[in-house]
Protein backbone atom coordinates (compact mmCIF):
# COMPACT_ATOMS: atom_id res chain seq x y z
CA UNK A 1 0.00 0.00 0.00
CA UNK A 2 1.61 3.12 -1.04
CA UNK A 3 1.11 6.52 0.87
CA UNK A 4 1.49 9.90 -0.14
CA UNK A 5 3.99 12.34 1.94
CA UNK A 6 2.83 15.76 2.11
CA UNK A 7 5.36 18.09 4.12
CA UNK A 8 4.31 21.10 4.71
CA UNK A 9 8.37 22.83 5.34
CA UNK A 10 9.88 23.50 2.12
CA UNK A 11 13.74 23.86 3.71
CA UNK A 12 16.15 21.52 3.30
CA UNK A 13 17.00 20.99 7.33
CA UNK A 14 13.07 20.78 8.20
CA UNK A 15 12.21 19.19 11.50
CA UNK A 16 9.06 18.49 10.32
CA UNK A 17 10.59 16.35 7.35
CA UNK A 18 13.12 14.31 9.93
CA UNK A 19 10.04 13.28 12.09
CA UNK A 20 7.89 12.08 8.86
CA UNK A 21 10.64 10.09 8.01
CA UNK A 22 11.21 8.56 11.34
CA UNK A 23 7.67 7.87 11.24
CA UNK A 24 8.08 5.60 7.78
CA UNK A 25 11.22 3.98 9.32
CA UNK A 26 8.95 1.73 12.28
CA UNK A 27 5.89 1.54 9.60
CA UNK A 28 7.20 -0.64 7.98
CA UNK A 29 4.04 -2.77 6.34
CA UNK A 30 3.48 0.81 3.90
CA UNK A 31 5.64 2.50 1.46
CA UNK A 32 6.29 6.21 1.65
CA UNK A 33 6.60 8.02 -1.33
CA UNK A 34 7.32 11.87 -0.64
CA UNK A 35 5.83 14.39 -2.68
CA UNK A 36 6.88 18.05 -3.44
CA UNK A 37 4.57 21.00 -3.22
CA UNK A 38 7.25 23.75 -3.26
CA UNK A 39 7.35 23.83 -6.91
CA UNK A 40 3.64 23.73 -7.20
CA UNK A 41 2.11 27.61 -8.26
CA UNK A 42 -0.12 29.12 -6.33
CA UNK A 43 -4.17 28.35 -7.19
CA UNK A 44 -5.64 30.40 -9.55
CA UNK A 45 -8.87 28.90 -10.93
CA UNK A 46 -7.92 31.13 -14.73
CA UNK A 47 -5.33 28.44 -15.34
CA UNK A 48 -7.27 25.49 -14.74
CA UNK A 49 -7.23 25.44 -18.32
CA UNK A 50 -6.73 22.28 -20.62
CA UNK A 51 -3.69 22.82 -20.07
CA UNK A 52 -3.12 23.62 -16.35
CA UNK A 53 0.33 24.37 -15.08
CA UNK A 54 2.90 21.66 -15.59
CA UNK A 55 3.80 21.19 -11.58
CA UNK A 56 -0.18 21.10 -10.90
CA UNK A 57 -0.35 17.94 -13.47
CA UNK A 58 2.55 15.82 -11.77
CA UNK A 59 1.14 16.90 -8.43
CA UNK A 60 -2.03 15.07 -9.51
CA UNK A 61 -0.79 11.92 -11.20
CA UNK A 62 1.86 11.11 -8.33
CA UNK A 63 -0.96 11.37 -5.90
CA UNK A 64 -4.33 10.14 -7.94
CA UNK A 65 -3.66 6.68 -7.49
CA UNK A 66 -2.28 6.21 -4.00
CA UNK A 67 -3.71 4.42 -0.85
CA UNK A 68 -3.35 7.13 1.21
CA UNK A 69 -1.89 10.45 3.24
CA UNK A 70 0.73 11.11 5.89
CA UNK A 71 0.45 15.03 6.28
CA UNK A 72 3.15 16.04 8.08
CA UNK A 73 2.75 19.93 9.15
CA UNK A 74 4.50 22.61 11.20
CA UNK A 75 2.49 25.41 12.23
CA UNK A 76 2.86 28.77 10.95
CA UNK A 77 0.93 31.50 13.01
CA UNK A 78 -1.09 28.97 14.64
CA UNK A 79 -2.07 26.62 10.89
CA UNK A 80 -0.55 25.22 8.23
CA UNK A 81 1.58 26.68 5.94
CA UNK A 82 0.48 28.32 2.94
CA UNK A 83 2.70 25.70 0.72
CA UNK A 84 0.24 22.85 1.87
CA UNK A 85 -2.77 24.62 1.59
CA UNK A 86 -1.95 25.45 -1.59
CA UNK A 87 -1.33 21.66 -2.34
CA UNK A 88 -4.96 20.66 -1.03
CA UNK A 89 -6.45 23.49 -3.24
CA UNK A 90 -4.43 21.66 -6.37
CA UNK A 91 -5.11 18.48 -5.60
CA UNK A 92 -8.44 19.00 -4.96
CA UNK A 93 -9.82 20.37 -8.50
CA UNK A 94 -10.54 19.94 -11.17
CA UNK A 95 -14.19 19.65 -9.18
CA UNK A 96 -15.16 16.26 -8.95
CA UNK A 97 -11.47 15.29 -9.41
CA UNK A 98 -9.89 15.39 -6.22
CA UNK A 99 -6.91 13.02 -5.72
CA UNK A 100 -8.34 12.95 -1.51
CA UNK A 101 -11.39 11.71 -2.13
CA UNK A 102 -12.05 8.96 0.84
CA UNK A 103 -8.36 8.08 0.98
CA UNK A 104 -7.25 7.48 4.52
CA UNK A 105 -5.02 9.77 5.96
CA UNK A 106 -3.08 10.91 9.31
CA UNK A 107 -2.44 13.83 10.25
CA UNK A 108 0.86 14.95 12.64
CA UNK A 109 2.16 18.16 13.48
CA UNK A 110 5.53 19.43 14.64
CA UNK A 111 7.11 22.26 16.83
CA UNK A 112 10.27 23.51 18.24
CA UNK A 113 7.43 24.76 20.75
CA UNK A 114 5.95 22.66 23.77
CA UNK A 115 2.33 22.80 21.96
CA UNK A 116 3.78 20.02 19.37
CA UNK A 117 1.43 22.37 16.33
CA UNK A 118 -1.51 21.93 17.93
CA UNK A 119 -3.20 25.12 15.75
CA UNK A 120 -1.96 23.93 12.70
CA UNK A 121 -3.37 19.99 13.05
CA UNK A 122 -6.38 20.85 13.74
CA UNK A 123 -6.58 23.42 11.05
CA UNK A 124 -5.31 20.58 8.57
CA UNK A 125 -8.37 18.23 9.87
CA UNK A 126 -10.88 21.12 9.07
CA UNK A 127 -9.91 20.80 5.85
CA UNK A 128 -9.98 17.29 5.93
CA UNK A 129 -12.81 17.00 6.93
CA UNK A 130 -14.56 18.61 3.23
CA UNK A 131 -11.56 16.63 1.30
CA UNK A 132 -13.91 13.73 2.13
CA UNK A 133 -10.60 12.26 3.47
CA UNK A 134 -11.25 9.62 6.79
CA UNK A 135 -8.28 11.04 9.23
CA UNK A 136 -6.71 8.59 12.04
CA UNK A 137 -8.35 9.81 15.51
CA UNK A 138 -6.37 7.73 17.69
CA UNK A 139 -3.25 8.52 18.49
CA UNK A 140 -3.48 11.96 18.33
CA UNK A 141 0.68 13.39 16.96
CA UNK A 142 1.58 16.38 18.54
CA UNK A 143 5.33 16.53 17.97
CA UNK A 144 6.53 19.04 20.76
CA UNK A 145 10.12 20.15 21.43
CA UNK A 146 10.93 18.77 18.27
CA UNK A 147 14.42 20.02 18.11
CA UNK A 148 15.61 18.18 21.13
CA UNK A 149 14.75 14.58 19.38
CA UNK A 150 17.58 14.44 16.86
CA UNK A 151 20.96 13.87 16.59
CA UNK A 152 21.11 15.06 13.05
CA UNK A 153 18.52 13.54 10.61
CA UNK A 154 18.72 10.38 13.84
CA UNK A 155 15.92 10.21 16.31
CA UNK A 156 17.53 9.94 19.66
CA UNK A 157 14.50 9.74 21.94
CA UNK A 158 13.02 6.12 22.66
CA UNK A 159 9.62 7.23 24.37
CA UNK A 160 9.53 9.06 20.79
CA UNK A 161 10.30 6.13 18.98
CA UNK A 162 7.69 3.95 21.18
CA UNK A 163 4.83 6.85 19.69
CA UNK A 164 5.71 6.94 16.32
CA UNK A 165 5.92 3.06 16.38
CA UNK A 166 2.44 3.23 18.04
CA UNK A 167 0.81 5.82 15.80
CA UNK A 168 2.74 3.85 12.33
CA UNK A 169 0.57 0.47 13.75
CA UNK A 170 -2.72 2.42 13.87
CA UNK A 171 -2.32 4.50 10.55
CA UNK A 172 -1.13 0.79 8.99
CA UNK A 173 -4.18 -1.00 10.57
CA UNK A 174 -6.14 2.49 9.55
CA UNK A 175 -5.04 2.30 5.77
CA UNK A 176 -6.21 -1.30 5.46
CA UNK A 177 -9.40 -0.87 6.61
CA UNK A 178 -10.09 1.23 3.91
CA UNK A 179 -7.93 -0.36 1.32
CA UNK A 180 -10.07 -3.34 2.15
CA UNK A 181 -13.45 -1.43 0.48
C1 LIG B 1 6.75 29.72 12.84
N1 LIG B 1 6.90 28.89 13.95
C2 LIG B 1 5.81 28.62 14.75
N2 LIG B 1 5.87 27.63 15.72
C3 LIG B 1 4.77 27.30 16.44
O1 LIG B 1 4.83 26.41 17.29
N3 LIG B 1 3.59 27.97 16.24
C4 LIG B 1 3.44 28.96 15.34
O2 LIG B 1 2.36 29.49 15.18
C5 LIG B 1 4.60 29.31 14.56
N4 LIG B 1 4.52 30.29 13.59
C6 LIG B 1 5.53 30.42 12.66
C7 LIG B 1 5.34 31.23 11.54
C8 LIG B 1 6.33 31.30 10.59
C9 LIG B 1 6.08 32.13 9.35
C10 LIG B 1 7.53 30.58 10.74
C11 LIG B 1 8.60 30.64 9.67
C12 LIG B 1 7.74 29.80 11.83
C13 LIG B 1 8.20 28.24 14.21
C14 LIG B 1 8.25 26.89 13.52
O3 LIG B 1 7.63 25.93 14.35
C15 LIG B 1 9.73 26.48 13.31
O4 LIG B 1 10.34 27.40 12.42
C16 LIG B 1 9.83 25.06 12.77
O5 LIG B 1 11.17 24.63 12.83
C17 LIG B 1 9.31 24.94 11.36
O6 LIG B 1 9.24 23.59 10.96
P1 LIG B 1 10.37 22.89 10.06
O7 LIG B 1 10.67 23.79 8.92
O8 LIG B 1 11.59 22.73 10.97
O9 LIG B 1 9.80 21.59 9.68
Amino acid sequence: MKIAVLVGSLRKESITRKVARAIEAVTPELTFVHVELGDLPLYNEDLETDAPPAAWTGFRAATKDVDGFLFATPEYNRSVPGALKNALDVGSRPYGSSVFSKKPGAVVSVSPGALGGFGANHHLRQSLVFLDVPVLQQPEMYVGNAGKLFDGDTLTNDATRALFTKFGAAFTAWVKRHYAK
